[in-house]
């Protein structure tokens, strides 16, 4: 498999000049600090998925599953926007608006470390010629940062940012989330969408003849890439602090009436354990925990090393696999076309 990016040579963009650093004419005190700058353009990476924005219809009863059902916690509502948070510092992990044409994935948020890395990102989904809503920028919603939002080649939105005001009072508590814990998404084009994301620092950590699950940090993955017909949401995991607190989220979450569809289990690539649910207006959810971590001496494994024993899908193989009603969830929510132009 080769992957066509080279990362690092996004940097300079079209029509750019040459940096200082490889033009002798420069003195050389500037020639060490454009070098340093290269340094960066060419590390720069994505650091974490922080959260997701969707749409849906009915605003208020989503906002009431979110908070009573699922344990996150309102922190902002401002311009038809409510803004939840869960255990950990990121000011929110997921947003909900309200949409009369119906349930959307809006937006996947990306965090980088600082307004140098951010640049350096903007410069690479520049120099793949994917499109963005403009160079990057200080966002004024709630939360604030700094960052820009770009579409990939199969038409999702993200957006890559930094300097959001965190919470200082993160800590885990038992039957919360702690954040994002990954994203899966169906994909047309495997290759293709995971070309832009290599671009952005995603390694991958494992491919099965179903996915491929790419990291950005410790977590053994944070995007999970199919390989299907569709390019819509499969499903948005949020993280448990553990085995205990996904289990009784899940009865939490039979009591609100949306029984397990799949779980519970642990998987194969990740050994995480997980639950699947089908949320307000058939969102795709899951509630994992313990994931696997890893380093960059992590050994890939293919999908001829991935085979389950006839009958089995996962490591414990104590529930059937997942229900016909979440299968057709996982391809219901698409992305909007406009959800990579940034509010603020
Ligand atoms: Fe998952």
């Amino acid at each position: 498999m080769t992957i066509a990016i080279e990362i690092g040579k996004g940097g300079l963009g079209a029509g750019r000049a040459c940096p200082a650093a490889c033009n002798p004419k420069h003195p050389l005190p500037e020639r060490r600090m454009a070098s340093r700058q290269e340094d960066r353009v060419t590390t720069a990476s994505v650091t974490a998925v922080r959260s997701v924005d969707l749409a849906v219809q009915d605003l208020e009863a989503a906002k009431a599953f979110f908070t009573r059902a699922w344990h996150l916690q309102p922190v902002a509502d401002e311009g038809g926007i409510a803004f939840f948070r869960a255990s950990g510092p990121c000011f929110h992990v997921l947003s909900l608006r309200a949409s009369a044409s119906g349930p959307a994935l809006l937006r996947i948020n990306l965090q980088a470390a600082d307004r140098s890395d951010v640049t350096a990102l903007y410069d690479r989904v520049c120099a793949l010629g994917q499109p963005t809503d403009g160079t990057p920028r200080a966002l004024h919603g709630p939360g604030g940062g700094f960052g820009f939002g770009f579409r990939d080649p199969e038409g999702r939105n993200f957006a890559v940012v930094c300097d959001v005001a965190d919470h200082r009072d993160s800590a885990v508590a038992a039957d919360r989330p702690t954040k994002i814990s990954h994203v899966n998404l169906n994909c047309r084009d495997n290759d293709a969408s995971f070309a832009v994301l290599s671009a952005l620092g995603f390694k991958l950590s494992d491919q099965t003849r179903q996915f491929r699950f790419i990291r950005c940090n410790s977590d053994h993955h944070s995007l999970v890439l199919g390989f299907n017909d569709n390019t819509n949401l499969n499903h948005i995991a949020f993280e448990m602090p553990n085995l205990e607190a996904v289990m009784r989220g899940i009865g939490r979450m039979r009591d609100h009436g949306h029984g397990v569809e799949w779980g519970p289990g642990r998987h194969g690539p990740g050994n995480n354990v997980f639950a699947y649910f089908c949320g307000p207006e058939e969102m795709p959810l899951e509630y994992t925990g313990e994931m696997q971590q890893v380093d960059d001496s992590y050994q890939i494994r293919k999908p001829e090393d991935w085979r389950w024993p006839p009958g089995r899908l996962d490591h414990w193989g104590i529930t059937p696999g997942p229900s016909a009603r979440v299968k057709k969830a996982q391809a219901l929510y698409q992305f909007t076309d406009d959800g990579y132009r940034l509010e603020g």
